[in-house]
């Protein structure tokens, strides 16, 4: 047995369940030179672990990824233990069963008499309450929640969990540990969801709305999430219907619907119907071989479908835009893409008529307490700015029209948008678009984190980016788009929908007043 760095704050770690989580803990802890006992109540899951691990460790070697003396010391620091007396002398105790509360307390409760009364107890639970875990125990101050993601030596990221009796000393120990092992610690209160998956809930389920609501199909609704949205060129690798498909809905709509109602209802948290259908129906995604999309055995798409084509039209009217705190921006594109734009206080009598709202449909942007006057709703397209449109700028542009927009007119702006070779995508009309109301959703929900404290702003922006791989975490998104132009958006969504869950919670909306960064840390 090799002995543990001495600066490391734990010298002897069990870690209790052997499967797709326990082995990638036990990983990362043996190659930063933690001895670890490992215990299943499946004797089979843990030898099967112990020989996967072996030969993760091999593969490591043969990368180059590890050298030869560092794998030899992470195996030597592996033990495979049959009882759970054998953690007897761990200073930590990880636990990664299944997911159910009774056998997490009865695991727990087990231990306790086993290990030391200095030693700490961390659940790796994704959905259950540690402080309920907790409550049990004869100490529960040592009893924490230590969260990794799958895989766990690729996903850097590990929330500490500070239960309501969790002692500070642990979760110290637990951050200087998970710091140890080059992953970073991001610290969160014991609330539904903690940090990652909280923040998670609105790409999805705003996504979700948007499709039940017929704004448009779930090909064009992944486009431009991918395509659209860019933080300095940075996007979402994932369409919110490709990442449903990959998680598979028997997954991910439990965790919808138990967020919801862990947080009593909140609306900004609700569900949509299609999910819970969808579920029923069994179209589960990729591993069941059809989801939002259909697949073939090997995982491959099997229905991609060509970007549609750009209308050809013969006739381009003059271009009119209507005033307001964007229309520079869009008559700056309009002219680079060589447009005809024609000036003066209303628009004449043939003209394609652009309104740039924001949080607002194309149909409320033509009204005159929106415009100034009333425009001809039958000629109006919308632009969504939110995100660059000017040409090299952009990977896609996004319009909308009214019900009543006639078809050349919208053929019109489409073959104009798109006459650089940039595609677009026609929405029908909806407020905020599809890209604003997902931005502004996930920024909502990650300032209502900071508001309950839950995370700290820098540690809630570390854990989505790491944990869900956004371009930026939501305040540093919030940041780049302005907190005002968020709360307009919410605001916007919220008049016209008279949904609460738009509503602009108190934290955002102080920063947006003061001009102060969503990062500020007060
Ligand atoms: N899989 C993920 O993506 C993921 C991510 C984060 C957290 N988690 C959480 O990690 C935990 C484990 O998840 P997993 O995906 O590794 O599950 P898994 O089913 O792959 O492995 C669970 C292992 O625990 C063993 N086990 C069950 N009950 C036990 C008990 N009472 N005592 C000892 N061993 C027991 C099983 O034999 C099995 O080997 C769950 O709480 C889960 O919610 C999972």
């Amino acid at each position: 047995m090799n002995s543990p760095a001495p600066n490391l704050p734990f010298q002897r770690i069990g870690v209790v369940g052997s499967g797709a989580m326990g082995r990638g803990i036990a990983q990362l802890f043996a190659q930063a030179g933690v001895p670890v006992r490992l215990y299943d109540a499946n004797p089979a899951a843990v030898a099967s672990a112990i020989a996967a691990l072996h030969d993760t460790f091999a593969k490591l070697v043969d990368k180059g990824r590890l050298s030869p003396d560092a794998a030899q010391r992470a195996r030597a620091a592996l033990e495979s233990v049959a009882s759970l007396e054998a953690l007897a002398g761990c200073d930590l105790v990880v636990e990664a069963i299944v997911e159910q509360l009774d056998a997490k307390r009865e695991l727990f409760q087990a231990l306790e008499p086993i290990v030391g009364d200095a030693a700490v107890l961390a659940t790796n639970t994704s959905s259950l309450s540690v402080t309920a875990i907790a409550a049990r125990c004869r100490v529960p101050a040592r009893i924490a929640g230590l969260h990794f993601f799958n895989p766990v030596p690729l996903m850097k990221v590990v929330e500490v969990v500070r239960a309501m009796r969790t002692d500070e000393t642990a979760v110290e120990r637990l951050v200087a540990l998970v710091r140890a092992t080059g992953h970073r610690p991001v610290v969160t209160r014991d609330t539904p969801g903690f940090i990652v998956n909280h923040a998670g809930r609105a790409y999805g389920t705003e996504a979700l709305a948007a499709l039940g609501e017929g704004v448009a199909d779930v090909e064009a609704i992944d486009r431009i999430l991918r395509d659209q949205v860019s933080f300095d060129g940075n996007g979402f690798r994932l369409g919110p219907f490709e990442l449903l498909d990959l998680t598979a809905l028997d997954v991910s709509q439990p965790v919808m619907e138990s967020i919801y109602r862990q947080f009593y209802d909140e609306p900004r948290f609700r569900p949509s119907v299609l999910g819970a259908q969808r579920l029923a129906a069994g179209l589960l995604g990729r591993k069941s071989g059809e989801g939002f999309y259909r697949y073939d055995a090997a995982g491959a798409r099997v229905d991609a479908r060509a970007e549609p084509a750009a209308p050809s039209v013969s006739v381009r009217p003059p271009v009119w835009i209507a005033p307001g705190p964007r229309a520079t921006l869009v008559e700056s594109a309009v002219r680079q893409l060589g447009g005809v734009v024609r000036n003066g206080a209303a628009p004449g009598e043939h003209d394609l008529v652009l309104v740039a709202p924001l949080g607002l449909d194309a149909s409320a942007a033509s009204r005159a307490d929106a415009a100034g006057i009333d425009l001809p709703a039958e000629r109006v397209v919308a632009i969504d700015t939110l995100f660059p449109i000017e040409p090299g700028r952009c990977r896609r542009r996004v319009l909308m029209t009214t019900p009543l927009t006639r078809s050349e007119y919208r053929d019109a702006a489409h073959a104009l948008f798109a006459s650089d070779g940039v595609p677009v995508t026609v929405l029908r009309d909806s407020p905020g678009f599809v890209a604003q109301r997902v931005i502004a959703m996930i920024v909502s929900i990650g300032s209502e984190i900071a508001q309950q404290r839950i995370a700290s702003p820098a540690d809630i922006d570390a854990a989505v980016r790491a944990g869900l791989g956004y371009p930026l975490g939501p305040l540093a998104m919030g940041d780049a788009i302005g907190a005002a132009t968020v709360c307009e958006i919410l605001g916007n969504l919220q008049a016209l929908t008279g949904d609460p869950r738009y509503r602009t919670g108190g934290w955002l909306r102080r920063r947006a007043q003061l001009g102060l960064s969503l990062l500020h840390e007060d």
